[in-house]
């Protein structure tokens, strides 16, 4: 266990980010959102004038996806973009070339890359089945379909913007929908992954069940 991984897969809003960044910070092991690249690469091919749908010149640009995170924030180009890769539609586009099997492959080593000493939490859909499959422990992190509605609302009424809760439940669905049915690395339980539901839970007591699993081990 010279450079353990743990990771934190499931569908939106279901706290992966929340759980996983304060589970790294307890442990003081690095941090990958690796749902943030997607959405960095949907952001970077909008401004680039290229369409989600096309698989080759996405992948170009998710190979030299000009990125980096620092201080909390993500960066494009050297801006700040972190609010704008949080937008609902920048969510759906990361989902749809998430989908596209060359997009996947191409930021496949970059994932990869973030295991380093001491040790990894990452979250996202395939962290346990595709990219890191051998991590000391892997988790399915989920919570009922209208507990991830009411999460994302009040998230986005907690930052000042408008939000319509049927809405988000729609895109939550159609989005998950998505996830779970594309060939490549489509959303699901691995058979080795521990199930926590949140629904009822506090971040802080999900955040020790994870802790409890990990020093189980
Ligand atoms: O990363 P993911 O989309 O799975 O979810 P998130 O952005 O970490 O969490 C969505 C929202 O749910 C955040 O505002 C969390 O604070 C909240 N949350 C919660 O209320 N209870 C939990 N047990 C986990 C997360
Ligand atoms: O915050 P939320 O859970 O809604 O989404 P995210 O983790 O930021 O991921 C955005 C989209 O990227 C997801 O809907 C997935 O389609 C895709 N994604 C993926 O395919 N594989 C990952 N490891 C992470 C995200």
């Amino acid at each position: 266990m010279l450079r353990p991984v743990i990771t934190i897969d499931g569908p939106s809003a279901s706290g992966k980010g929340t759980v996983a960044a304060l589970v790294a910070r307890e442990l003081g092991f690095h941090y990958l959102d690796s749902g943030a690249l997607y959405r960095l690469a949907a952001l970077y091919a909008l401004r680039e004038g290229v369409s989600w749908e096309d698989e080759n010149q996405v992948a170009r640009l998710a190979a030299q996806l000009p990125a980096a995170f620092t201080d909390d924030k993500a960066w494009l180009d050297g801006h700040d973009v972190s609010a704008a890769i949080r937008a609902e539609d920048i969510g759906m586009g990361a989902s749809r070339i998430a989908a596209l099997p060359s997009v996947r492959a191409a930021l496949l080593e970059r994932q990869r890359a973030y295991q380093q000493t001491p040790g990894l939490v990452a979250d996202g859909r395939d962290m346990g089945s595709v990219v890191f499959p051998r991590a000391e422990l892997k988790v399915f992190l989920t919570a009922s379909a209208e507990e991830r509605a009411a999460r994302r609302y009040k998230q986005l009424i907690a930052k000042g913007e408008s939000a319509n809760l049927l809405q988000i439940q729609q895109d939550i669905c159609d989005r998950d929908a998505r996830d779970a049915a594309r060939s490549v690395a489509p959303l699901r339980q691995e058979p080795d992954a521990r199930l926590l539901d949140t629904s009822a839970l506090t971040i802080d007591q999900a955040v020790n069940q994870v802790l409890q699993w990990f020093r189980e081990r």
